[in-house]
């Protein structure tokens, strides 16, 4: 953090600016569907950043451009001063060490074969790691409200819940600097949610994160987020601190989402 005039100033730690994206669809007749319109937002050092929008709003899309898994039609993406649309793969694979993505159905990301503690290690000797970092496993479990003795099981032993668990402690193993989550509640029930809650604080108290998080859950995002960004058809409406956001909301579309939530 640098103080600025006086005045402490947060550093973005991602930069998305002017990001369009759009597809070709119809095999005779070719029609571009356009997916993200001119998204442009930071996301601040340390900060945890909700995502929000119905289904189809381009959430996913936006994650996918920045974690470079699908191209974009034009606009930067800046992680730490450096253009990740610019970088060559050797030096992507670098950047994604740093920025790691819990996908919406992680469960098929671990092999069924492997017991999950070598799922666990699986990432520690791929990155190849110092061996020293198996001993956080324990510590990891514990954060994420995971019994020790699911170690020695299977990926079929374990519930939907457990799973995505386990799957972000793969992740936080790595110690990403930006955790990107897309939908982690999409196959939880609503009292998993609450454990979500108390495990996203569990993180922060203990790794130095930045999260993009991103769900159709307004009442998750209120309880974890410093931010919301609200998307719409492709577009990014506002993006507000989160007691702004519910208190004044600037766009139509905002105040029928926070009323839909209030009603519910
Ligand atoms: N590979 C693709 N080809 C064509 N259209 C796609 C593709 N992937 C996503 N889309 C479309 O992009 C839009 C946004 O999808 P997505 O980013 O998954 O939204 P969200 O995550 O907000 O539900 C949807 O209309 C979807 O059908
Ligand atoms: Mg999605």
């Amino acid at each position: 953090m640098s103080v600025v005039g006086g005045m402490f100033r947060k550093m973005a730690i991602l930069s998305v600016k002017h990001v369009c994206k759009s597809y070709k669809t119809g095999l005779i007749k070719k029609k571009t569907k356009i997916i993200l319109q001119d998204i442009t937002f930071d996301v601040q050092e340390g900060e945890v950043l909700g995502l929000t929008g119905a289904s189809g709003s381009g959430k996913s899309t936006l994650i996918r451009c920045i974690m470079r898994l699908t191209p974009v039609d034009s606009g930067t993406i800046i992680m730490d001063g450096t253009d990740l649309l610019q970088l060559s793969p050797t030096d992507l694979r670098q950047s994604r060490k740093v920025m790691q993505m819990l996908f919406q159905n992680p469960a098929s990301a671990l092999n069924p074969r492997k017991t999950i503690r070598e799922s666990l290690a699986e990432p520690i000797l791929i990155h190849q790691l110092p061996e020293a970092t198996l001993k956080e496993i324990p510590g990891i479990l514990d954060m994420l409200q995971l019994k020790k003795d699911l170690l020695d099981r299977y990926p079929h032993q374990l519930s939907g819940g457990e799973l995505q668990r386990i799957c972000l402690g793969r992740l936080l193993l790595l110690r990403p600097r930006l955790l990107l989550l897309d939908e982690p509640t999409s196959m939880l029930d609503v009292s998993v949610q609450a454990q979500i809650i108390e495990i996203m604080r569990n993180i922060r108290k203990e790794y130095p994160i930045t999260v993009l998080f991103v769900s159709h859950d307004l009442a998750l995002l209120k309880a974890v987020c410093d931010r919301i960004g609200v998307m719409e058809q492709g577009k990014l409406l506002e993006l507000q601190p989160v007691e702004e956001l519910f208190q004044h909301p600037s766009e139509q579309y905002t105040r029928d989402l926070i009323r839909a939530f209030n009603d519910f």
